[in-house]
């Protein structure tokens, strides 16, 4: 470990210790991914994206891909949020052309079939993923670890698979609150400690997904999203007291004020419909923001993409502020367009 006056500034760490910075460091959700024709290749060898992320030689490879072109200031590990559910003893498959499949848990008498036992052992291959990446990545960018949120993860292990309402999580949690809560009482657990190891093995932040947050009334969004990140955090911080954790709880409208003060995240993630000067004056305030160009402008590109970026950079450039998308990257972007926004970034001068 190099002393702190020979350890390299890393611009994202500092946005995220709440230092403005010289320009603003950049990351994109899903930077790794179909969009490039590399990733493509690699998954096509490793046989299915589960293999990929099974496979530290594959895993760390598809992590590097996006860095090696576009220079962000971060490189997120590259996994799921659904492994957490596998580990735990569910049936899972990505199916081509249709998302994440798994053997629905809606009732309580299914919760017995999981078990937090074995998961560190499954979820090894994905911690010397981030082992070698803490080594591997250029001194001057920073290893981001992620989990979904317990109440996304939720989601897809009672529906089974992905859905516009989330219903049938909706519908357990109505009916049977006091079940419901053992699953995601579970999943603090689970997430929490896979949290905590991919901290031990080098990750130098982390980002909790909640992206189904957005379909939860309020009460239910007090009960189901804040309050088990919430429980989370704080296992992770009992551990890591310094470790930086961005929350991002998709859809939340002004819900994100709330998240913010109470789930105890130091920065918060800003999807595309947040209004930048609303965030300006509400969030920004309380943290460090990281948003939120919409991913379609990637897609569509040109002057107007890059005026967007600016106007959103000028809006948050008197605080700490991580440039990033409002939501992940789609299959169909362009990776000249990619460039085109992260030369624009790379060379802003305040
Ligand atoms: O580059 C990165 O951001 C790191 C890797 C990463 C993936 N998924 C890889 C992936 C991360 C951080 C995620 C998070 C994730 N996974 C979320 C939360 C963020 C969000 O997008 O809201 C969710 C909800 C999932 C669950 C999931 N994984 C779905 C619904 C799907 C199918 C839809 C799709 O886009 O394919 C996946 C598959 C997935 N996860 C792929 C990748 C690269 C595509 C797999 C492939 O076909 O190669």
């Amino acid at each position: 470990m190099p002393s702190d006056s020979t350890r390299p500034q890393k611009r994202f760490l500092q946005a995220l210790q709440g230092q403005k910075t010289d320009r603003p460091p950049f990351w994109y959700m899903r930077q790794a991914g179909r969009y490039l024709p590399e990733y493509r290749a690699l998954r096509a060898e490793a046989g299915s994206f589960l293999s990929l992320c099974y496979a530290p030689d594959f895993a760390v490879e598809v992590t590097l891909q996006p860095l090696r072109r576009y220079q962000m200031d971060a490189a997120i590990l590259f996994s799921d949020i659904l492994v957490i559910p596998h580990a735990l003893g569910q049936s899972l498959d990505f199916v081509q052309g249709e998302g994440p499949v798994l053997e629905p848990i809606d009732h309580e008498e299914k919760l017995k079939t999981l078990s937090l036992e074995g998961i560190h052992e499954h979820l090894n291959p994905v911690y010397e993923t981030v082992e070698r990446l803490s080594k591997d990545i250029p001194s001057t960018t920073a290893l981001i670890g992620f989990a979904g949120a317990p109440w996304t993860v939720a989601t897809y292990m009672v529906g089974g698979r992905g859905s516009a309402d989330q219903a049938a999580a909706r519908l357990w949690a109505y009916r049977a609150p006091d079940s419901f809560q053992k699953l995601i009482d579970l999943l603090v657990d689970a997430t929490a400690s896979y949290l905590i190891e991919q901290v031990n093995r080098g990750a130098e932040a982390l980002q909790i997904f909640d992206s189904w947050a957005g379909n939860l009334p309020e009460t239910e969004f007090a009960r189901w999203s804040i309050a088990p990140i919430r429980a989370v955090v704080k296992k992770v911080k009992q551990v890591y007291p310094d470790i930086p954790i961005i929350g991002f709880p998709k859809g939340a409208g002004e819900n994100y004020i709330r998240f913010f003060k109470e789930t105890g995240v130091q920065a918060i993630g800003l999807d595309t419909s947040v209004p930048v000067e609303w965030a300006r004056d509400h969030l920004q305030k309380l943290g460090p923001v990281q948003g939120n160009l919409d991913p379609l402008l990637l897609v569509s590109g040109g002057d107007e993409m890059l005026s967007v970026a600016r106007r959103i950079i000028e809006t948050f450039q008197d605080g700490p502020f991580i440039f990033n998308l409002g939501h992940g990257i789609v299959q169909h972007t362009p990776p000249e367009h990619v460039d085109e926004l992260s030369t624009f970034i790379r060379e802003w001068k305040r």
